[in-house]
């Protein structure tokens, strides 16, 4: 096996759950992104730095860090045994609900395979780069590794991920809105999620997780805003367990989620965990009220006491994780 001795990656954020999918839909995006360098050092285990715009505000634990996690799933299934050392160039917010945890997993895994030469296929480097997430939540790792609109399926049979990729609509516009709000973690957001729901909430999902995903396969933005906007099992339980910041429970997603869509014809979704909302919208219909819906949410956001820490205007990325250099 030729080896090289360092890689650097490039990995795209991501937006999960795109309204009702949860833990199913996903897209990446251009910006925020992060890189991570990879290098074999001759002696064992991993040692992990962290740089970057928010890599100083984070204790480098290479227990509890997912890249470290998914490489050393990687290692063991391939029975490697030599040291690495990672270098995490972070500047994608941290538990803002923009996938860093999956960048950094899907950028540890892209980067292992390229050192390795190991040739993996995405599905089978989305499985190593999901041992690096809460429960192992596919969705953000999807993105991250494979790029564009995502629909991740767990095989019935073998258990194993196998992602359906594609390239989202040149005409879909995203603003991505950080608040100050502090969430505790993604495991305990993922404890606000219900175990057992209604069959018309069932219905509702199943229908609109099935309209978006039309829209984003034959590139009809319309179909997208209209059903994006709409998951009224996990973010209604996350917004009333104020995961998503006190006094922004449902009634008040609800109501600013309305106002958007109904005088702008944007659509508002939180991006995967929270707390981080998402506008989307048609570039070629919009471009002119964006502004005017994106000064809407921020007023709201501070009416609460809070403040928005950044504001992106980006566009979905075609691209997933890939190698800058050797
Ligand atoms: N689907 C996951 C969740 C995404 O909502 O918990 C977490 O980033």
């Amino acid at each position: 096996m030729r080896r090289r001795n360092a890689v650097t990656v490039w990995a795209p954020s991501s937006s999960a759950n795109l309204g009702p999918g949860f833990d199913v839909l996903s897209i990446a995006l251009k910006e925020p992104s992060l890189r991570i360098n990879l290098s074999t050092n001759g002696g064992d285990g991993i040692k992990l730095t962290l740089k970057g715009k928010y890599g100083e505000a984070i204790r480098a634990n290479p227990e509890a860090h997912s890249g470290c996690k998914a490489l050393r799933a990687l290692m063991a299934k391939y029975g490697v045994d030599e040291g690495f050392e990672m270098v995490v160039h972070v500047d994608i917010p941290p538990r803002k609900g923009l996938g860093l945890s999956g960048a950094e997993a899907a950028g540890a895994v892209v980067a292992a395979n390229e050192l390795l030469t190991l040739a993996l296929s995405k599905d089978e480097l989305v499985h190593y780069a999901s041992y690096g997430e809460p429960e192992g939540h596919l969705d953000n790792v999807s993105a991250s590794v494979c790029g564009g609109f995502n629909i991740v399926v767990r095989d019935y049979v073998s258990g194993m991920p196998h992602v359906y990729s594609f390239k989202p609509p040149s005409d879909l516009g995203v603003v991505v809105i950080i608040p100050n709000v502090e969430k505790k973690s993604t495991e305990d957001a993922r404890r606000a999620v219900p175990t057992l729901i209604y069959k018309s909430d069932m219905v509702g999902n199943v229908s609109r997780v099935a309209a978006v995903s039309a829209g984003f396969v034959t590139g009809d933005v319309e179909s997208i805003l209209k059903n994006i906007v709409w998951d009224t099992v996990v973010e209604k339980a996350r917004a009333d367990s104020q995961v998503y910041g006190n006094g922004i429970d449902w009634r008040f997603l609800e109501e600013e989620k309305l106002h958007l869509f109904k005088k702008y014809g944007i659509a508002e979704t939180i991006s995967g965990a929270g707390p981080s909302r998402i506008l989307w919208y048609s570039i070629s219909r919009h471009s002119q009220v964006v502004e005017n819906a994106l000064g809407y949410v921020v007023d709201r956001i501070k009416e609460l006491g809070y403040d928005v820490e950044a504001t992106f205007k980006t566009r979905p990325s075609e691209k997933g994780t890939y190698k800058l250099s050797e």
